[in-house]
């Protein structure tokens, strides 16, 4: 008669010891966030550079940081479009009242890609600011084709026309992942090197915060070498948060996004997708949460949450449900 309770006493024990371990760990992360970083930088002492930030989510960001007065410098390749966005932010801040005069913004033209016009940057920082607190890295470019189409065949159920990709058609696609590659793992693998050094040596509390995508995390059709490039990216920055425990790190995984990112394509494909613009995220949503994730250290940030957080568990748990999903959103038919 013994063993029976004894065996089912030390199963419920360790059952126990499951939940409360779970528990415990639970409730510890909840209450081991850590200090907030306003009250080690303040608000307006704040140094903001932002890679990307001529339109969309990177301009969105720059007025946020402008209404509460930070120093913010934003970058990018069109010089007319960075003028408008500094002057837009200027007129914010006074706006607001977080400054007297717009006089803490400025701008760099530099493509995130180039070493040189990126070491030039880190010189601006470095002679204007005595350094940089938050190093934002926006830029990307997207691409919207099925690979193989990229490669010249066209798909007819499970044939092809022409049979084979041809040698040009291979040497092609190689250049269109090479422009996406180009953007959305070597600007964000550039900025990292030249600048995180800075960054950790000038900052009394030094972030980084790199807006990925949940095409990062779940594939999609006709996005091959989006997803693929923005996951390399996603992991480097993860990879590099391990190797600099001083510095925070958080990662933006937004879904669609209001804008004309999809006008940036590498493969010049087209939408095939409903209008991104009447159901996806507005930019300024996107970037009051990351601010606010930032500010709090938070290392992901799901955008909308329910629909990336669930998108993404859905897809470890049942795949050829997402998957199916995925060919729905993107118009595309196996
Ligand atoms: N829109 C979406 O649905 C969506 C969803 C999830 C994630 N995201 C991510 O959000 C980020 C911003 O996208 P967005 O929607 O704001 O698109 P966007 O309006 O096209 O903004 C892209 C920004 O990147 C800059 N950029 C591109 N190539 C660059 C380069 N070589 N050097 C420097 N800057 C460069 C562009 O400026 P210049 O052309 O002036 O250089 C522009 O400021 C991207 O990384 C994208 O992957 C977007």
């Amino acid at each position: 008669m013994l063993p029976f309770p004894r065996t089912s006493i030390s199963q419920l024990s360790t059952g126990s010891v499951l939940a409360v371990a779970l528990s415990i760990l639970f409730v510890s992360r909840r209450l081991w966030r850590r200090s907030p970083r306003t009250k080690k930088i303040s608000r307006k002492g704040e140094r903001v550079v932002i890679l990307g930030a001529s339109s969309g989510i990177g301009r969105a960001l720059a007025h946020q940081y402008a209404r509460r007065g930070a120093r913010v410098c934003v970058t990018a390749r069109r010089e007319d479009e960075l003028k408008r966005v500094v002057s837009e932010c200027e007129e914010l801040e006074v706006n607001t009242g977080a400054v007297s005069q717009g006089a803490s913004v400025c701008s760099v033209v530099a493509d995130f890609t180039n070493v040189d016009e990126m070491v030039h940057l880190r010189d601006v920082l470095q002679h204007e600011w005595n350094g940089v607190d938050t190093l934002i890295v926006c830029a990307g470019v997207s691409a919207l084709r099925p690979l193989m189409e990229v490669a010249g065949l066209e798909r007819e159920g499970r044939s092809f026309t022409p049979p084979q990709a041809s040698a040009e058609g291979i040497k092609h696609t190689v250049d269109i992942a090479n422009r996406a590659i180009a953007v959305n793992y070597f600007g964000p693998l550039v900025s990292a090197v030249t600048l995180l050094p800075l960054l950790q040596n000038s900052s009394a509390s030094p972030s980084i915060l790199l807006i990925s995508s949940l095409a990062a995390l779940v594939p999609a059709p006709t996005r091959s070498l989006y997803c693929s490039t923005k996951a390399a990216s996603l992991l480097l920055y993860q990879s590099l948060s391990i190797e600099h425990p001083a510095v925070t790190f958080t990662f933006a995984i937004p879904a669609t996004v209001h804008g004309d990112f999809r006008a940036s394509a590498v493969d010049g494909g087209p939408v095939r997708e409903v209008d991104p613009n009447t159901h996806g995220v507005k930019p300024e949503d996107v970037a009051r949460r990351c601010v606010g994730a930032v500010d709090a250290g938070e290392k992901f940030v799901f955008i909308p949450y329910v629909y990336s957080r669930l998108g993404h568990l859905l897809y470890w748990l049942f795949p050829g449900f997402v998957e199916r999903q995925a060919g729905k959103k993107y118009n595309f038919k196996v």
